[in-house]
Formats: structure tokens, sequence, C-alpha cells
């Protein structure tokens, strides 16, 4: 059966001619009323497709909070403090960002003026004008449109969709635009015979978007990819585009139209490029592991068995903390840290200070550690594929460790 996305995409592609993959992943994910992230479903958590940060753990928001929070003093506690979170899905970072401020620093809770904007939420306004704040983003860039490319012989190629028959097939023919061939030219790189790639030229503009709404503060950008010449290696021969469907990962593009994700990884390079070129200064480069310990995981982790809960709840609480770190799973995630008008040995995110987190551990019961509720994914109860890697190992020396620095400190891009 034609679904109406399905039928509209046929339509297009009659009209146009074959479609970009980027034009055809826009109208999959994006079509409004019709797409992925459009057709207003639960995406995220246990009834969608995936799950993210959020939704694995609320301490996720609450140590962002701890950032937050320090960056609020830095910029001298105003009244009013606005955070701009982009591709905030159903607001759960927000939620619970909020929640542990309000428990944890009632002023800066007092003071904070959250905007959570999504492509899924027609009709919430941007800010009008720039302001001093933060700007924050999880998993938003691997969700943007990209071009598929690869290299036949020594042409470039590029991925396209149109009709066969009955169906949708991919088909390559010569790029749309010399962007892609520029963009992989200004990064250095060179696909090998049969390789391919993806290049996403929407990321630059929407960073340099939100670059311009930043007078002075922080942008943190967490998600999963990596620098140009990792992104785009030898070692990623097919690329790394990917659907995601009820927790489950295939590369069927040109199925279940609307109904499963399709994402590829970051190329970091670019964010950091269009940073520099709208005047950000790179503050750091940590992983999630690290920016999520720098700024106090292990007090939470220590904390929580401390609580007086019962033995399932503490259980699953350090599951779903412990798979924010995990060095197979999100703690390999990278935290792109660009600021205006701060310095990078400042921010708590981006140093481990031992003592900040004794003191944070000494705090006791008054460390409003926030723990999982309905809204979040059940995953230790829920077996979900990913998370079904031995974490032990690293996680374990960390915190026999307790107070001795991460292996590998944050470090510029
Ligand atoms: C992978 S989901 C992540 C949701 C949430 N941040 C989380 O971590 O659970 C990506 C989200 O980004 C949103 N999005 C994509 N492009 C966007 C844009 N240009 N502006 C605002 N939101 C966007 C999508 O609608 C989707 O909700």
């Amino acid at each position: 059966m034609t679904t109406d996305l399905e039928a509209r995409i046929r339509e297009r592609i009659q009209r146009e001619g074959p479609l970009t993959f980027a034009a055809f992943m826009e109208m999959a994910l994006y079509e409004p009323g019709l797409g992925y992230y459009t057709s207003g479903a639960d995406r995220v958590g246990p009834q969608g497709d995936f799950y993210t940060s959020p939704a694995a753990h609320p301490a996720f928001a609450a140590l962002l909070g701890l950032q937050v929070e320090q960056l609020w003093r830095l910029l001298g506690a105003p009244g009013a403090f606005p955070v701009l979170e982009v591709g905030a899905g159903k607001g759960l970072l927000r939620d619970d960002l909020h929640a542990f401020l309000e428990a944890f620093a009632p002023a800066c809770a007092r003071a904070l003026r959250y905007s959570a904007l999504d492509a899924g939420t027609p009709g919430a306004a941007w800010p009008a004008s720039a302001f001093a704040g933060a700007i924050i983003s999880n998993e938003l860039f691997d969700s943007l449109p990209f071009h598929r490319l690869v290299r036949e012989g020594d042409q470039l190629r590029e991925v396209y969709v149109t009709l066969l028959g009955e169906g949708l097939a991919e088909v390559r023919a010569e790029p749309s635009e010399p962007a892609l061939a520029r963009y992989l030219e200004a990064e250095g790189i060179t696909l090998e015979e049969g390789q391919e790639t993806e290049v996403c030229l929407k990321a630059g503009p929407l960073l340099e978007r939100l670059a311009g709404l930043l007078e002075r503060g922080l942008i943190i950008t967490v998600d999963y990819g990596e620098l140009a010449p990792a992104r785009h290696s030898r070692r990623r021969r097919h690329g790394t585009a990917l659907c995601y469907y009820r927790h489950g990962t295939n590369e069927d593009f040109l199925r279940r139209l609307g109904r499963q994700d399709i994402t590829a990884h970051v190329d970091f390079t670019a964010l950091v490029g269009a940073g520099e070129a709208a005047g950000l200064e790179n503050l750091g480069f940590p992983s999630q592991a690290e920016l999520l310990r720098n700024l106090g995981w292990e007090a939470f982790a220590a904390l929580l068995p401390r609580r007086g809960l019962p033995a399932t709840q503490v259980q699953a609480n350090l599951f779903g903390l412990r798979e924010l770190v995990k060095p197979e799973g999100m703690g390999r995630f990278r935290a792109l840290i660009q600021g205006r008008g701060l310095a990078a040995g400042e921010l708590d995110g981006l140093r481990y200070d031992p003592q900040r987190v004794a003191r944070l551990v000494a705090l006791g019961e008054r460390l409003p550690i926030p723990l999982l509720r309905e809204a979040h994914t059940p995953l230790l109860a829920g077996r979900y594929p990913h998370t079904e890697v031995d974490w032990s190992d690293q996680l374990g020396r960390w915190l026999e460790e307790g107070t001795s620095p991460p292996p590998g400190q944050a470090s510029g891009p």
C-alpha cells in the first residue's frame, strides 16, 4: 500500500526527476505532518526506535545543568538567563535540567529562560536577537539531511533516489552541486576507489546561525561523529548512514518511509570551521564520558546507592547512569564546546577537578540526584541491543580511582 508520504515522494520524482539523497531524506524525516519527525509520533524512548542520553538517564540533564549553572555564575548571575536548546524533541532534557536546577540552585533556576525548539514542533519562535547564555543540542546534527557520495574510478558520484517500476531505487550520477566536491577538498579528503561517504551541507550554516545568536557564552553540541580525517577515513569505506527502526539498525533507506530514522555521523570539522568563521573560540572537544566525568558523574554514581532506595531501583538507575559514559556506547560521543568571551580553563566541563567532585560527594543527600521516571527508557529491563556490551572495566576503574584524572583530558579540536 502506498502511503501519503510515498505518494508525495513519487510525485516529486515524476515532476523533477531523481532526488538527491538529501532531498529524499528531507521529505522522509521532515515533510510537514508526514515525516518521521513531523508526524507527532514518539521517536525517542521505549515506544520509539532509539534512545538518546536524555532518555537513558536524567543525570545527563543534571550534569549539563551543573555546567549551565556555572556559566550563569561566570556571566555574573543575571536575573534572566537564556538557554536555547535546538532539536529538543519532546523536551525531556529541558524538563530534567529545570527540575535539577530547581532543587540544586533555585536562584539559577528562577533566572533560566529555557527555549526548546524542534523541527517537529512548528511555530516555536527562534530568539529575535542575540543573547548572553547557552545554546545546547543533543543528537541534532546527525539528523540533518545529507548527500551520499561515492568515488568511481577518478569520478566523484552522488546517490539519487528515483522510480524504478513500482518502487523506489538508488542510482548514481554526477554530483548535484559543486559545493559537494569543494567540501571534501576543503577538508583535505580524497575518497579511495569505491569508498562512500556522506556530506551534510546544512550543518555548517545551522551552526553559524546559532553562533549569530550568541553574544557571549557557550554552544554545547553533543553528538556521535568525528573530525574529518576519521569521519571520512578508509576504515569507513561504506560510510556511516544508517536507519533506526524499533531499536535496531538497517540500511534499507528506501523502506518504511516516515517510519524509521535516517542518520549519519557528524563531521565535527565542519562545525568547528563554521564556528571559527562566526568568531567563536573552540574551547574543547571531550568525549561525552570525559565531559560528564568532569562535571561530576562519579559523585552521582557514588551517592546513588546510599539513598536507601530499593535494590532494583538502584540497579536500574546505575545501569542508566553507566550507559551515559560507556566507552563502547554513548560515552564515546563527542561534545564540541565553542564559546564567546570565555576561557576554556574556567569551565568545569573541560577539566577534571577531584576536589570539586569530592565537594559534590560531600553534599550527600543535598545533591538532588534525579531518578528514572516513566518518560525515560528502562534500559536494564528492556534488553535493548546496544546495551549488551561489557562496560565494567573502565567504569570500575573510574570508581575505584575516585580522584585520579580521566584517561585523556579534554582537548581542543
Ligand atoms: C535524534 S532527535 C534528538 C532529540 C533529542 N535532542 C534527544 O536527544 O532525545 C533529533 C531532533 O532534532 C530535530 N531537528 C532536526 N533538524 C532540526 C532543525 N533544523 N531545527 C530544529 N530541530 C531540528 C528533529 O525534529 C528531532 O526531534
